[in-house]
């Protein structure tokens, strides 16, 4: 199947949003019902659709669409962050105690569980800063396929785009793989660093999550 890539257009917010939950809720062990465990509700809609109008400010953020070259059908989605300079240790400490202190200040949100997303955040990033230390990386922050698009290779067409991106800039690529994502990073490169789990039993859930830490390391590129 051939396909077009291309940035996400203001006016597709809701459409990014809606695969993303499609693609995340499908599978058995999803990390999304314990985050959202009020399902796809107008308030989570509103919510997912302010971050993602936030996120679009920061100029080192690639939102992409993937679609059937033929029927322009969307496929898969994927946001890309891109930082191309290192930072010290201390201000990738002050940028998650600016991140902690919007999070704390955020009013409710019906249907979100605020105290087991704070929990994973803060894992996630304590984990992102002691597995790079502030050096300069591309990050895959979300890759969905929607769910009845699946094993048709536009997974690996938004991995390979961004991955392209990360030689050219000559950083390593990093990523928080869910189970079912773990197979397609490991065949483009990337391996296992250390787990990272959602404790969503000590809020009341019958089960955990996990996710997994993994890096693609820089490519050097022949002169
Ligand atoms: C993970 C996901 C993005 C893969 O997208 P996709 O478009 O189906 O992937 P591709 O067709 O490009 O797969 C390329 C290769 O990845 C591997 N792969 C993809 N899905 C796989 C699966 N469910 N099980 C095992 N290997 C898989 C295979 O090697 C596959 O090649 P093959 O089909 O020739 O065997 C998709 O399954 C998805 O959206 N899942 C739910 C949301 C999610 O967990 N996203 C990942 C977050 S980190």
């Amino acid at each position: 199947m051939a396909f077009e890539i291309t940035p996400m257009r203001d006016d597709e917010i809701d459409v990014y949003n809606k695969i993303c939950w499609d693609a995340f809720t499908s599978v058995p062990d999803s990390l999304a019902l314990l985050l959202y465990p009020g399902g796809y509700t107008e308030a989570v809609q509103k919510y997912m659709r302010n971050n993602t109008i936030d996120s679009l400010s920061d100029k080192s953020t690639s939102y992409i669409f993937v679609r059937d070259i033929n029927t322009k059908q969307v496929l898969a989605v994927a946001c890309w962050s891109f930082q191309t300079t290192d930072l010290t240790i201390q201000e990738v400490l002050d940028k998650e105690e600016k991140a902690r202190k919007e999070r704390a200040e955020q009013e409710p949100i019906p249907g979100v569980d605020s105290a087991v997303m704070n929990d994973f955040r803060e894992t996630a990033a304590r984990l992102q800063r002691e597995n790079l230390g502030g050096k300069a990386h591309a990050l895959l922050k979300v890759l969905v396929t929607h769910p009845d698009a699946q094993r048709r290779g536009a997974g690996a067409a938004a991995l390979k785009w961004g991955l392209k991106k990360a030689d050219e800039l000559g950083v390593p690529a990093y990523l928080e793989a869910s189970r079912v994502g773990r197979p397609l990073y490991a065949k483009h490169g990337f391996k296992e660093i250390c787990e990272l789990p959602l404790n969503a039993r000590k809020h009341g859930y019958s089960r955990d999550g996990m996710n997994w830490c993994m890096l693609r390391d820089a490519k050097v590129l022949a002169q």
